[in-house]
């Protein structure tokens, strides 16, 4: 019997895939870049069995059986055996697979990326394999490519039929921008009901924005990306990031029929980063959203403090939960601190 538990992070895209031009090997119709995030607040956790005595795969997420005939579950586990050595005794045998997210699940949230990144990777040691695996986390969920590796990540689109040359590479490591944060402001835990699947294969069909997207804009702002990273240029930083969700969610709205990922909280979330951002005569703070309602915003660790005062000033508690809040311990800051014209 061999026992495998392994750890994956989740990533949050500053440049956003959306839209695939092969459905099955999951190859998408631009590039895209992330951050990874440290894997102390955030992650999934897999555990893998396999044994000769296991008279099915079976596959569980959060406690409930998965079905494990899926297109992507099954093309994971394809691609990983095509590399393991054919004389290994313990191919044929079955696994059981256990995964967990210790944060809500399907909530646009990238707990696809983690969690497929975490079976990839569990795959991959239960059956001794070594080399870059990001192209079949990609089968599973395409961001999942992006959580192979830490830092700052960028996910190629290649151009070949078969995929092999769209995979993630790293752009910078986890130690080269220190001082960044990201605040996770959970604005509802519930399952989303436009999954990124159906909602990106409507943007590829129906929106002409996605076309000129991919065609026309991502590829420079990939460029200025990058450079903005490297350089640790906090303020292009932001403004490409900002203006990426908001591009990502405008095609949401050109797809027809059109799928809503932002409420009006989401909404309240931009509108105040910006009136934060401009009172203070500086950008200070990053939105950005995925699939869902939820925002992630990138900032410095020395306005961390000052930024939560705000969000919980403007978005009070409404109950007194103990996990509220959760994460780093930051330095409280009260109210009156925060000068807000
Ligand atoms: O990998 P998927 O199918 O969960 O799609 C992710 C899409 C976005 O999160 C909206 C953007 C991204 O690049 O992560």
């Amino acid at each position: 019997m061999k026992i495998v538990t392994a750890v994956a992070p989740v990533n949050i895209a500053v440049i956003k895939y959306w839209g695939k031009r092969d459905e099955t090997l999951i190859l998408p119709i631009n590039d895209s870049i992330s951050a990874t995030l440290s894997l102390e607040h955030m992650c999934a956790k897999t555990s893998i069995v396999c044994s000769p005595d296991l008279t099915e795969t079976k596959f569980w997420l959060n406690g409930e059986l998965q079905p494990t005939d899926s297109k992507r579950f099954q093309n994971c586990l394809r691609e990983i055996k095509k590399l393991v050595n054919p004389n290994l005794e313990y191919l044929s045998w079955n696994l059981s697979i256990c995964s967990e997210n210790n944060f809500p699940t399907a909530a646009g949230l990238a707990s696809s990326a983690a969690g497929y990144a975490c079976l990839v990777y569990a795959l991959a040691k239960i059956y001794e394999i070594n080399g870059n695996i990001s192209s079949i986390a990609r089968m599973g969920s395409g961001s999942a490519c992006r959580s192979i590796f830490g830092g700052w990540v960028r996910w190629q689109m290649g151009n070949t039929t078969d995929g092999s040359d769209s995979l993630a590479v790293q752009i910078a490591p986890e130690t080269h921008w220190p001082e960044m944060r990201v605040l996770v402001l959970v604005v509802n835990d519930k399952t989303k009901t436009y999954s990124s699947t159906s909602g990106m294969k409507t943007s590829v069909e129906t929106s002409t924005l996605l076309k000129h997207r991919a065609a026309n804009i991502v590829p420079q702002r990939t460029k200025e990306m990058i450079t903005a990273i490297k350089n640790k240029d906090y303020k292009t930083f932001a403004k490409l990031t900002m203006q990426d969700s908001n591009q990502f969610h405008a095609v949401c709205l050109d797809t027809y029929p059109p799928c809503f990922y932002l409420n009006d909280t989401s909404r309240a979330i931009i509108e105040l980063i910006h009136f934060y951002n401009q009172n203070k005569g500086e950008t200070k703070v990053a939105y950005t959203f995925d699939a869902g309602p939820n925002a992630c915003l990138y900032l410095l660790e020395k306005d961390v403090a000052e930024v939560i005062a705000m969000i919980n000033y403007v978005f009070p508690p409404t109950s007194l939960k103990s996990d509220y809040f959760k994460g780093d311990t930051v330095p409280s800051k009260k109210l009156d601190e925060v000068s807000l014209k």
